[in-house]
């Protein structure tokens, strides 16, 4: 092509604000019906049995939901199944036992792949070793490992007994382990000895050790051995290796229990308001038909697919779409564990070429990157195996939008922006790709089912065009059922808000701010609480400053998201020293190793300030809003409220001489 087309081209791109879905790809869609949105509203709750009916179960299901403890919602009661044999064997009486499950890449380039029949062996075999630990029904097991193959077995291993999992990302620090080992009650540990990361061998073995050191109570441990020759023997003989036990029960037979359809599948941490991570719950038969739904309407999958959703693992976007719905439909899902730049920038679209890969599901951070590095990347390979491109995590702007609908998708593969959250268990608000007309910068409308409002702090609906904050009015079956423990906490993070429990109206709050069109596209601005999200990664900005004033030496620390133009948002922490203290080079490194002991370098802040105070309220609570507007240069908003307006000016000034 020519550099005038080109340009011509991209200007049209750059110009045009709606797309419709490709006529090749409405041709094959899963859903194209326009009119389901009316069936789900007209059929509420009774649509979701169409979720349901993904999945078989054991036991049919009494209703659909019900509302007698709500918020506590309770969907499918009465209704028995096991995920696991969802995921597997049913897959494998149907004749699918050759069809690839996982296929796996590592970063040093060695592959893998796992049909149907070998995934269900080896889950059966890990499985009975896991019984024979003590592993029981309703047991808590913690998952702290990279993207390897052994994950999902080890998470549907556990499905299978009933246990739930608690992963924990594994680039989450010892401590961060061990916070989430003690809140869980978790007295299994499942990890490795290390991983590959641009081509260096990481030490992980010896950060689950140290973590351990934190848990007062017993834990059997259980080490996957990933780097062969080159493994460090943190562990020594306080830990079983996964290799042998696996060997040990090859050929076992471990039937699936069968699991009361609100029984729990799983724990996953997350970050919220205050300095403690909550433990999301989700349950068996709502989670499971919802990803299972989801992942068939929105990401269009069907069994013969090659799916990659690069997220890891240890988030939930890597439940629902690497695991279990993709394995629920009986597709494939390709896995791979290193960086998109190692060895070379093309690595992503390499694997895409070679595998062929059908759906390709990433984060705007990642397509922000591959913008950065340039279009010759994905130029010198065949990416014409792609139908559908999906992005999660954080907004993407229309630019990163019509970048990747014509370098990656061609102009041929629909986007679906999805809006969801650990919380909700799956996709809530998106466009469906074989319906919609899609507005690059808008996620799009709401899910059929779903009722996702637009309100102001009343509650009252805003005026298109508006901010406000988001809502979701119905229940939905992958909602989360409670956080550990804390039925307490559950209401009045997300349900004390908006509702009106004197009228038995629950109003679910995700703390995110958005505005919505006349036609009911939801654009979503970010988080309207004390979380950041940094490379598409939820942080909380209390847990980065729990860490920061752990430091000797530091009275008090705010921190704020800056703006980053390919993380989205960067880490900027606010700090006083005590009294004597000096801020040298050597605060600043303590400062950033102690963020990375007790979270990870994920959280690492990009920019440390050093201030003598920080803006307060005459209530003495830190302005937040105004450090932000300083970290990204912006005006400074009012700051009559201020009990020291004269701390902003300094700030100000310290940032602007930096
Ligand atoms: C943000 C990840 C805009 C949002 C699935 C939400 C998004 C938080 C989008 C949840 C999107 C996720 N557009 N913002 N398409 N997807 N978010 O729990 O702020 O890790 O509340 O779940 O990510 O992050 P979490």
């Amino acid at each position: 092509m020519s550099d005038t087309t080109d340009t011509k081209l991209e200007s049209r791109l750059e110009e045009q604000e709606t797309f419709e879905p490709p006529k090749s790809f409405v041709e094959q869609a899963n859903v194209t019906d326009p009119a389901i949105r009316t069936e789900f509203e007209e059929n509420w709750p009774e649509c979701w049995e169409r979720a349901a009916e993904f999945l078989s179960w054991d036991w049919e299901y009494d209703s659909v939901v019900d509302a007698a403890d709500a918020p506590q919602y309770e969907w499918f009661t009465g209704g028995r199944l096991n995920a696991s044999y969802n995921c597997l064997d049913r897959h494998v009486e149907d004749g699918a036992k050759n069809r690839a499950a996982i296929k796996w890449e590592g970063e040093l380039g060695e592959t893998r792949t796992y049909t149907y029949g070998e995934l269900l062996n080896e889950v059966e075999a890990f499985a009975a070793a896991l019984r024979e630990m003590g592993v029981e029904t309703g047991d808590a097991v913690t998952l702290y490992l990279p993207m390897v193959p052994e994950l999902p077995v080890a998470m549907l291993a556990c499905a299978r007994l009933g246990a739930p999992h608690s992963v924990v990302f594994a680039g989450f620090s010892a401590d961060a382990l061990a916070t989430r080992m003690r809140s869980s009650d978790s007295e299994y540990l499942v990890t490795c000895d290390g991983y590959y990361r641009r081509g260096e061998a990481l030490n992980h073995g010896q950060k689950a050790k140290n973590g351990l050191r934190n848990v007062d109570h017993d834990v059997e441990s259980i080490v996957v051995n990933r780097l062969g020759d080159e493994s460090d023997s943190s562990f020594g003989d306080d830990a079983h290796d996964y290799g042998a036990l696996v060997a040990e029960h090859e050929g076992a037979s471990v039937p699936p229990v069968s699991r009361d359809a609100e029984d729990v599948l799983f724990l996953l941490y997350t970050s919220g308001t205050t300095g403690q991570p909550k433990g999301v719950e989700h349950a068996t038969g709502g989670y499971l038909s919802y990803a299972a739904w989801t992942a068939h309407a929105v990401l269009d999958l069907e069994p013969t697919d090659t799916h990659w959703c690069t997220a890891d693992i240890g988030w939930i976007t890597g439940h629902s779409y690497v695991v279990y719905g993709p394995l629920a439909l009986g597709a494939t899902t390709f896995m791979y564990e290193g960086t998109p730049d190692y060895p070379d920038r093309d690595r992503f679209w390499k694997l895409i070429e070679k595998n062929r890969v059908d759906v390709f599901y990433t984060a705007p951070t990642a397509i922000r990157a591959f913008m950065k590095w340039g279009e010759e990347y994905p130029a010198t390979h065949d990416l014409s195996s792609l139908r559908l491109l999906g992005s999660v995590g954080e907004p993407i702007d229309p630019h990163a939008w019509k970048w990747y609908y014509k370098h990656i998708g061609d102009e041929e593969c629909p986007i679906v922006d999805t809006w969801w959250q650990t919380e909700t268990g799956g996709t809530m608000v998106t466009t469906v790709p074989g319906i919609d007309t899609m507005k690059p910068g808008s996620a799009g409308p709401a899910l059929p089912g779903i009722d996702a409002r637009v309100v102001d702090a009343d509650g009252d609906p805003v005026a298109p065009g508006n901010a406000g904050y988001l809502v979701i009015r119905k229940p939905w079956p992958g909602m989360l059922r409670t956080l550990y423990r804390n039925d307490e906490r559950f209401r009045s993070e997300y349900w004390s808000e908006y509702s009106e429990p004197d009228e038995d109206e629950w109003i679910y709050f995700p703390e995110d701010g958005a505005k919505i069109d006349d036609d009911g596209y939801i654009t979503v601005l970010g988080r309207v609480d004390d979380v950041i999200n940094v490379s598409g990664h939820r942080l909380g900005t209390m847990e980065i400053e729990s860490a920061i004033v752990d430091v000797a030496g530091v009275a008090e620390a705010a921190v704020v998201g800056a703006d980053h133009d390919v993380k989205g948002e960067a880490v900027c922490a606010y700090v006083v020293l005590k009294n004597g203290e000096e801020p040298t080079v050597a605060m600043r490194d303590r400062i950033v190793e102690s963020v990375e002991d007790g979270i990870g370098p994920i959280a690492r802040p990009e920019k440390v300030v050093f201030t003598s105070e920080l803006p307060k309220t005459r209530s003495d609570k830190i302005m937040r809003r105004l450090l932000e507007n300083i970290a990204n240069g912006e005006e400074l908003g009012d700051t009559s409220t201020l009990r020291n307006p004269d701390a902003v000016e300094t700030i100000a000034r310290q940032v602007g001489d930096d």
